[in-house]
């Protein structure tokens, strides 16, 4: 591409400077019409991380899981406006049907873990590995990865998990192989293995920038081969973090979500995805003290939502998810008013040969939960 197309691409995927010189009062007006207007016509998935003002007009709120199952069976909705990241709009794309458009308000919302996966680095490592262990491997795929990462998987017989069924997941993909490649999250797949009893020393890591196995010991123990990749907010919460609040609060909980890293997650007292922080808490008996590991945006919706308990950041220093983020209110005022406007703007298209591929994944998953 020519330096000057790349330049009109830009252009057209950003949004007008007029959309930050408006008033917030006028731009959830206008939110608020359109709503009202398109009706049913309109859906707004949005997820738990995105912030106080967009998730205010979220028609469903939820964890990775409860979205694409919400995309799944809304039948009725033209245009999904998903407040949530890249990887996520995709997913509602490929399992609405063709006629239902995707917009994504910011086409930079996407996700450093997503990123840390790419298709040629798969299919180098899975060559390599294939050479190492034969036909004896599965792949996994935390939702949070590309569309072509979850065709990959699709097409190589395995499913997509997120983290309120990694474990079902797993325990489903060992009846069908006897070893399991989890991409592209080191820590939920190294939690979720080490909960199903597979002990860390039979869990490898496959790393693609050196494409090289990191394993001290024989091959054939290796189970559980996992992809070198991370959340880069989640691998934000230490064992110094847990050390504090034990020493200073010695009654408080602690909850994490799995994509801590396993130290974090072995001396906390509970971990799950995001749905289940939240339910824990809610179903929590008043004056309960709860120190949070996951990201900042969630955080300070549920210290809001409970005064009763008293909550902290376990990391007192963590930022909202910065991709997440650039999901705001003028943002998506801009999506709405393209749609009302007859110019539909960032629109998610997952090429067809890539969905057909990628929804086996999903709908391995979608079927055994
Ligand atoms: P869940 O909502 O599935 O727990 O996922 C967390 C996350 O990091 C999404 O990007
Ligand atoms: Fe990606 Fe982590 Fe942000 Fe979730 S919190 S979108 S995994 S970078």
């Amino acid at each position: 591409m020519e330096i000057l197309d790349m330049v009109e691409f830009d252009k057209k995927e950003a949004m007008p400077n007029s959309y930050k010189e408006r008033s917030y009062e006028e731009l959830e007006q206008r939110v608020l019409e359109i709503k009202q207007k398109l009706g049913k016509k309109l859906y707004i998935p949005g997820h738990h991380y995105q912030k106080d003002e967009v998730i205010n007009f979220a028609d469903t709120t939820g964890d990775s899981l409860q979205l694409a199952q919400a995309s799944a069976i809304n039948k009725e909705a033209e245009w999904v406006v998903f407040c949530g990241v890249h990887f996520m709009a995709e997913t509602a794309d490929m399992l609405t049907d063709k006629e239902q458009k995707v917009l994504l308000p910011d086409m930079r919302a996407g996700c450093s873990m997503a990123d840390m996966a790419n298709i040629n680095q798969t299919e180098i490592g899975w060559e390599k590995l294939q050479q190492m262990f034969g036909d004896t491997i599965l792949p996994l795929t935390y939702v949070n990865s590309t569309a072509d990462i979850k065709a990959f998987v699709g097409r190589n017989g395995g499913a997509t998990v997120t983290s309120s069924n990694a474990k079902n997941m797993l325990k489903w993909a060992f009846k069908q192989k006897e070893r399991i490649l989890f991409l592209p999250d080191q820590h939920l797949g190294r939690n979720t293995a080490y909960d199903l009893g597979v002990p860390l020393n039979q869990m490898a890591v496959w790393d693609p920038i050196t494409n090289q196995l990191e394993y001290d010991g024989n091959y054939e123990d290796v189970v559980v081969i996992l992809w070198k990749g991370h959340c880069s907010v989640h691998e934000k919460f230490t064992v110094k973090n847990v050390e504090h609040i034990r020493e200073t609060k010695p009654d408080m909980n602690i909850i994490v979500h799995p994509e801590c890293p396993r130290e974090v997650v072995a001396i906390s007292d509970y971990a799950g995805s995001t749905k289940y922080i939240i339910d824990a808490i809610s179903q929590a008996p008043s004056g309960s003290k709860w120190a949070i590991g996951t990201e900042m945006n969630l955080v300070k919706r549920i210290i809001d939502q409970h005064p009763d308990k008293e909550i902290v950041s376990l990391n007192p220093f963590m930022c909202p998810c910065l991709t997440m983020n650039r999901i705001d209110l003028p943002h998506l005022a801009w999506a709405l008013e393209s749609i009302e406007q007859g110019q539909p703007v960032n629109q998610i298209k997952v090429p067809e040969d890539v969905t057909k591929q990628a929804v086996l994944a999903l709908n391995r998953m979608l079927e055994n939960v």
